[in-house]
């Protein structure tokens, strides 16, 4: 039977920098991975060219059962230190917008800097493997790979990830780990997800598929102010992905599509200064065309803004900028970029991520009760929370 200080399962974000990180401190380590290669999620994450972190990130950008469990990791390992690694590889990035850094090339620039990282730190990359058994010994975990070898690790990294997108390679190895060892794991759901509607809604969205609006979207107290887009299955866009981490079946959302605006006021303006126009026509000067011109119909505006009361106008006004929807559920693990809930972080150790009840044994990444907001976030995560598990294990 081999022996390793360190066995990560897992590589994905997590994994890979927790890997590099404890190789660096002269620990052996066997990073193990079920896939044909390393890094899957980090090469199709941003449109293929990685939002690896995000300036602004910071505890509240985060969901979990306990919002301050992501605090120390996250001030251990910053942004700001991401960032210095990803500019000593000279990799050229830039932000797009609120604070969201993207490579300027590609995410595989991200993958091949943890490679080279992990090789520096002599880190042993198994692909193609995963874990058939796995005992607690005296000296820390006996596994069993698929490949039929045994090996023995001091400490056991769970870095598997959510369950989003099973078809490229999410399982609920992390999870069964959890719960073999007695660690409790929360209620997990689909999040940064596109919504779904009933059949009668769906029919009116479908028309405006194509559509994209910046929009200010509530879900209870949470609101986002990005863009939104129509398609033929429902609602998506950053603002709907962002919400979709906050709703909850049976409630509704209130989106605002000219944000800022008071509508009302803007439409009695018009009816003095230019009541030829017909509503639609001066509502597609702030909405798309389309959107505008379905508006219109739906409130019954169909003569001159001159002949429009103000109950019309109010009515316009609401569509536009209190338009309540309730989502019938969202599109589930097959496309949302990350999972709620997860491993419950009230057993875990903030500063190092290990399993308080378990010695030896850690969770790092997606897979813990910790999920950022769309925008870098979730990988920032992944960094923060590997360093801090590389450090000590
Ligand atoms: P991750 O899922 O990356 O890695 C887990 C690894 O474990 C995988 O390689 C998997 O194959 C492996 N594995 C699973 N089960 C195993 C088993 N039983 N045995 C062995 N190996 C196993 N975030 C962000 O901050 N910016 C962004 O731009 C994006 N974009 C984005 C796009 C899309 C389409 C998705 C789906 C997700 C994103 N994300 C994102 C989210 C981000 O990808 C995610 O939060 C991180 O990849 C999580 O990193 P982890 O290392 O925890 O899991």
């Amino acid at each position: 039977m081999k022996s390793y200080d360190v066995v990560i399962v897992g590589a994905g974000a997590a994994g890979m920098f927790c890997a590099a990180e404890a190789g660096k401190r002269g620990r052996s380590v066997l990073l193990l991975e079920h896939g044909a290669a390393p890094g899957e999620k980090i090469r199709i994450s941003g449109g293929g060219r990685c939002s690896f972190t995000n300036l602004h990130a910071s505890p509240q950008n985060f969901l979990s059962g306990n919002p301050h469990f992501c605090r120390s990791a996250l001030s251990r390992y910053t942004q700001r230190d991401f960032i210095a690694l990803v500019d000593r590889y000279g990799i050229a990035w830039h932000e797009k917008t609120l604070g969201q850094l993207f490579c300027d090339g590609s995410a595989k620039q991200i993958i091949e800097m943890l490679l080279a990282e992990m090789q520096a730190a002599n880190v042993t990359l198994q692909l193609g493997t995963s874990v058939a058994d796995l005992r607690k010994s005296d000296e820390g975990f006996d596994l069993s790979l698929s490949r039929g070898d045994e090996v023995r690790a001091a400490s056991l990294v769970i870095a598997t990830g959510g369950k989003s997108i099973p078809k490229m390679g999410a399982t609920g190895f992390g999870y069964e780990v959890a719960q073999k060892f007695g660690v409790p794991v929360t209620e997990t759901r689909a999040a940064l997800v596109p919504l779904t509607f009933d059949p009668a809604t769906l029919e009116r969205i479908v028309p405006l598929a194509g559509v994209a609006v910046d929009a200010v979207v509530r879900a209870g107290k949470a609101s986002f102010k990005e863009g939104m887009l129509f398609t033929h299955r429902g609602l998506s866009g950053p603002a709907i992905l962002q919400i979709s981490s906050y709703w909850r079946e049976g409630d509704e959302i209130d989106i605002a599509m000219a944000p800022g605006m008071d509508v009302f006021e803007t439409l009695r303006r018009a009816r003095s200064d230019h009541g030829k126009q017909a509503p639609a026509t001066f509502l597609s000067t702030i909405l798309p065309k389309r959107l505008a011109q379905r508006i219109a119909d739906d409130a019954g505006a169909t003569g001159n803004l001159a002949d429009a009361s103000d109950a019309l106008l109010r009515k316009l006004d609401a569509a536009v900028n209190h338009w309540r929807v309730k989502p019938q559920g969202s599109e589930g693990y097959r496309t949302a970029e990350v999972t709620l809930g997860g491993v419950d972080t009230h057993a875990l150790d903030s500063k190092t991520m290990a399993a308080k009840s378990v010695p030896g044994l850690y969770f790092i990444g997606e897979v813990v009760d910790v999920t950022g907001w769309l925008g870098g976030y979730n990988f920032q995560w992944a960094w923060s929370s590997g360093w801090s598990a590389g450090q000590v294990v």
